[in-house]
């Protein structure tokens, strides 16, 4: 049943929709507005910062115009004004607004049209929660990915496609796009992030039949000061996060705040798309039958600086089962929680438990790896070694240091150059899969290989990357020594092969 106060509700909402159709303004008093972007962000009472009103003027004066940009830097804002600009100069006209999912055409860009609505009382037409309607031809509605199969029978002289978070949209929105805006004065505005060197987006992004536009962060009136602030967009203690987060030579932080597309090249040890291939594998569980019943191996990288983290890798078989860091440990400490995340995952107390004849059923030992490099030397191992619950039980505890020779001296330089290779060749051929870890996927795309004079596959000095990344690889660290020298789990393809 009905409640009084939805009765209420209805008939308040249904009292605002006379009203306005009362009070509105007729389109025709708009038209006047086609070429005044000032004068019509004076009516709606918006300022847009100098980024905005560029994005506004370019779909003006172009056909095709993206934006490559930042996040939260007024994007939706500024479309959400350019499709009421439209409709309201343009009669009769269409928009069609596509965007990756529903929660961003409701709640994000219909909602900013609908608050452009609220302040002004008397513009024409009904705002729903994803469209705008002043007539049988004259409308904006927003579509999300999976409708846009449907994208025909839109046609119009005055066409506005407006295609927000353009770099999450499928291919098959693009060519949809591309067959509505067939008229002269039908046009396409896509804003996105930047994301991978491939795919539709970024093919866009280098093509010379748009007209492009780039938004950092850096540029926007918080940052730089230089135009009045608007509280709600980015701000300087937000990026300063992101930087210490990811670090700022990092490719999230270079997506993220620079607006920057990742680079790709031949020297980059592991590519995005194979890192984004193996989270799906993660999600999706397709390895779990392969990994059932294997051991765990656990590969601890030891924090040795101040701002370092100590890094645990725990592999199964092909799955990469958890990645956690932490820091402020000693090296003690360290090791404490190092046995407790086997323990709980390795069920060493239940061993311990039960005589030893029963200690099979809790399945195969797990093996331990120790980053025994950089300083620390064998201390943690040779602790661990005399650890009683790994004496006991004899769990393998191995000692990795990789600067020392490689297992196979005649291809690699040393043992981290090793260990990364095989990462990297597990990784393109689609046999690990990856817990969704932006900061993993930042180290093994930042990574560079080469190789010496004698031909030998090396790394980057490490050093060189912490400059770039911004902060140490703690996490590719810890999985390249989980991942081992050879192959320790294979989906039936040899290492002399890789
Ligand atoms: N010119 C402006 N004046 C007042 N508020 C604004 C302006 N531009 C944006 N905002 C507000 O700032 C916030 C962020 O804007 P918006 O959502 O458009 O950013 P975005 O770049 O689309 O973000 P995201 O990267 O999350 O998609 C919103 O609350 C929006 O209403
Ligand atoms: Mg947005």
């Amino acid at each position: 049943m009905t409640s009084p106060a939805a009765l209420e509700q209805l008939r308040d909402d249904l009292g605002a929709l006379v009203l306005r159709h009362e009070r509105a303004r007729s389109v025709t008093e708009f038209a006047r507005y086609a070429d005044d972007l000032n004068g019509f962000a004076a009516l709606l009472g918006v300022h847009l910062w100098t980024k905005q009103h560029e994005v506004w003027q370019a779909v003006h004066d172009h056909r095709l115009v993206r934006v490559r940009s930042a996040q939260s830097v007024g994007k939706t804002y500024v479309a959400a004004v350019i499709i009421v600009w439209w409709l309201l100069t343009h009669a009769p006209s269409k928009v069609i607004a596509i965007a990756g999912t529903e929660k961003q055409i409701r709640d994000q860009l219909f909602s900013e049209i609908r608050s452009l609505y609220a302040r002004v009382e008397d513009l024409p037409g009904d705002v729903h929660v994803q469209g705008l309607e002043l007539g049988p031809d004259h409308f904006a509605r927003g579509l999300v990915g999976v409708e846009t199969g449907t994208l025909t029978g839109f046609h119009s002289r005055h066409l506005l496609v407006v295609i927000d978070e353009a770099h999450a949209v499928k291919p098959f929105v693009w060519d949809g796009a591309f067959r509505l805006v067939s008229g002269a004065a039908n046009k396409i505005l896509a804003i996105g992030n930047p994301g991978p060197s491939a795919g539709r987006w970024f093919e866009i992004n280098q093509s010379p039949a748009w007209h492009g536009l780039t938004i950092s962060a850096l540029d926007t009136p918080n940052l730089t000061g230089a135009e009045p602030a608007i509280p709600e967009l980015v701000s300087q203690v937000s990026i300063d996060d992101l930087a210490r987060e990811y670090g700022i030579g990092s490719p999230t932080f270079r997506s993220a705040v620079l607006a920057e597309f990742a680079e790709e090249s031949e020297e980059q040890l592991c590519r995005r798309d194979w890192c984004d291939r193996a989270i799906a594998a993660w999600h999706s569980g397709a390895f779990e039958p392969l990994a059932q019943g294997q051991p765990l191996t656990f590969a601890l990288d030891i924090a040795r600086f101040g701002a370092d983290h100590s890094a645990l890798a725990v592999l199964q078989g092909p799955i990469v089962r958890e990645l956690l860091t932490w820091h402020g440990y000693d090296t003690m400490q360290t090791l404490e929680r190092l046995m407790q995340e086997v323990d709980k995952r390795a069920g060493l107390q239940g061993r311990l438990r039960v005589s030893p004849a029963k200690r099979a059923g809790f399945g195969k030992l797990p093996t331990i790896i120790v980053d025994a490099g950089g300083g620390l030397g064998a201390g943690p191992v040779d602790a661990l070694h005399r650890h009683p619950v790994i004496q006991e039980l004899g769990v393998p505890v191995e000692e990795f240091n990789g600067g020392r020779a490689a297992n196979d001296p005649r291809r690699f330089l040393n043992a981290r150059a090793e260990r990364y290779w095989y990462t990297r060749k597990r990784l393109e051929l689609g046999q690990l899969a990856l817990p969704p870890e932006p900061k993993l996927v930042d180290e093994l795309i930042s990574t560079k290989w080469g190789r010496n004079e004698r031909g030998l596959i090396k790394l980057e000095p490490k050093d060189e990357l912490r400059l770039r990344l911004g902060r140490s690889p703690d996490l590719a660290d810890a999985l390249s020594m989980a991942v081992g020298p050879e192959s320790r789990y294979s989906l039936g393809c040899s290492t002399a092969a890789l």
